[in-house]
């Protein structure tokens, strides 16, 4: 690859891993998010990345159904020349269309050690919550590649954390995006490295 590898992130609330990556690329040498792709006006991804200066755009609900074709986010990125799709706490349903043609160029990150606590409607604080009451005494991170299916693709990354007996939901969520901050912005590096 001639040029930078070009990362569209997709978000649809904080967007404080989207945060932390944007962090991590700017003024890489190699690699740069492009834009960030969202499914929610409202998510507080577009707060945050107004001071990145990083183009925002939501695409309607609509266009992320099992039946979409995915043609409006993939005309956006294709105008862009975007080489790498991550995701980064996307709550939508990726239309195959824009599987296939980012086929083991899509990564996802998931708040557990997949297989465990993945799958429908597991997302986000429901994973903490499912955590704390099966009295698990280790959780972690899992970042892999993205396929048709829900939290399927092949893992490429694992980090893990301790439970606490006093932990909440909240304050797993803060040891679990402590680790998503550490690792996430590395692995997409590693990954984009082997794309160029
Ligand atoms: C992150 O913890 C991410 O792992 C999770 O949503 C959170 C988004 O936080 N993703 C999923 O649960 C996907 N199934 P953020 O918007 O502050 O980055």
């Amino acid at each position: 690859m001639d040029k930078k590898c070009r990362i569209a992130i997709f978000a649809s609330g904080e967007g404080s891993n989207a945060e932390a990556i944007v962090r991590y690329f700017s003024n890489h040498s190699t690699m740069e998010v492009m834009m960030v792709i969202s499914n929610n006006e409202k998510a507080g991804v577009h707060r945050r990345m107004q001071k990145w200066n990083i183009p925002c755009f939501t695409i309607e609900k609509s266009e992320w159904q099992p039946d979409s074709t995915g043609y409006v986010a993939l005309e956006l990125m294709r105008s862009k020349g975007i080489d790498m799709i991550v995701l980064a706490g996307f709550l939508a349903y990726i239309p195959a269309n824009i599987v296939t043609e980012f086929k083991g160029r899509i990564v996802n990150i998931h708040p557990s050690l997949l297989p465990k606590y993945g799958g429908k409607g597991m997302w986000g604080h429901h994973v903490h919550e499912a955590v704390i009451a099966a009295r698990e005494t280790m959780s972690g991170i899992t970042i892999h590649h993205v396929t048709e299916k829900l939290d399927d693709g092949s893992i490429i990354f694992q980090a893990e954390c301790e439970v606490l007996p006093a932990d909440t939901p909240d304050s797993l969520t803060a040891r679990i995006h402590r680790l998503e901050y550490e690792h996430y912005p590395r692995i997409v590096e590693q990954l984009g490295m082997k794309l160029q």
